[in-house]
């Protein structure tokens, strides 16, 4: 554990307001982990775990608390800075893939760095890296509707990791797919993990958590625990 944290939330609180109830989605969670690791979040739905990973991404804002995350101060910073951030160094997987239809897969893959205005050439590139890393060299020129879902889940999450992105967030990743497809899913996120990539994701299942490092369980949008996974002390 001589990493440095890559995610510090120190007492962050969420609420959402549901016409005139609030809905408290997150109440003083405090966690930190540690950069290279695979962190699974765990706990019934309405838990919190996407919105927790949602204040990571930068996608909403904490009502409470201090959230650092990648060296930034979220919780404090401007939405330039939150917007740079979400667009240049997180990459977030969906459950249900999301692939634009009309792209092939490479495209797909490449579409956040031309987001940024990075060079066609070295955007190609890139995909072409990402793609390799998830196990999808030869597929580039396929359409999502073409490949399996399993295929589908690798590219989004080539996706998120190109352009070398060091902080990947998925949200059920491995929600829409079969339990073998769903391990092989597994994998490919602890061997990105073990390239140095820190994993942050959320699950119901729990013979995913057996490929985390640390497991946050959630339950009515407080932490629970927070543990290695093989339940010693963090
Ligand atoms: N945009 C939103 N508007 C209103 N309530 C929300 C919103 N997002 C989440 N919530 C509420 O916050 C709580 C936590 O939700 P969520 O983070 O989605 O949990 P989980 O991902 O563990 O199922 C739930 O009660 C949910 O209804
Ligand atoms: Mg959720």
């Amino acid at each position: 554990m001589v990493n440095s944290a890559a995610i510090v939330a120190t007492g962050i609180g969420k609420t959402f307001a549901m016409g005139k109830q609030t809905v408290t989605a997150l109440r003083d969670v405090s966690l930190s982990l540690p950069a290279g690791t695979l962190t699974a979040l765990t706990g019934p739905s309405g838990s919190g775990k996407s919105t927790l990973l949602h204040l990571i991404a930068g996608l909403e804002r904490v009502d409470s608390g201090n959230l650092n995350v990648l060296g930034h101060q979220v919780h404090a910073c401007g939405p330039a800075e939150l917007a740079a951030l979400r667009l240049r160094e997180i990459g977030f997987v969906h459950q249900d893939f999301s692939l634009l239809a009309d792209l092939t897969l490479a495209e797909n893959v490449r579409l956040p760095l031309e987001a940024v205005g990075t060079p066609r050439g070295e955007a190609a590139k890139a995909a072409t890296e990402a793609m390799a890393r998830v196990g999808l060299k030869g597929l580039e020129g396929r359409f999502p509707a073409e490949v399996s879902g399993g295929q589908q889940q690798r590219a989004a999450i080539a996706r998120a990791i190109v352009g070398d992105r060091t902080l990947v967030l998925a949200d059920e990743p491995t929600g829409s797919l079969d339990s073998k497809t769903g391990s092989e899913i597994m994998d490919v996120l602890a061997q990105l993990r073990d390239e140095g990539v820190t994993v942050v994701l959320s699950t119901h299942n729990p013979a995913n958590l057996s490929h985390a490092d640390l497991v946050a369980v959630l339950h009515d949008g407080a932490l629970l625990s927070f543990d290695t996974a093989g339940g010693d002390a963090a």
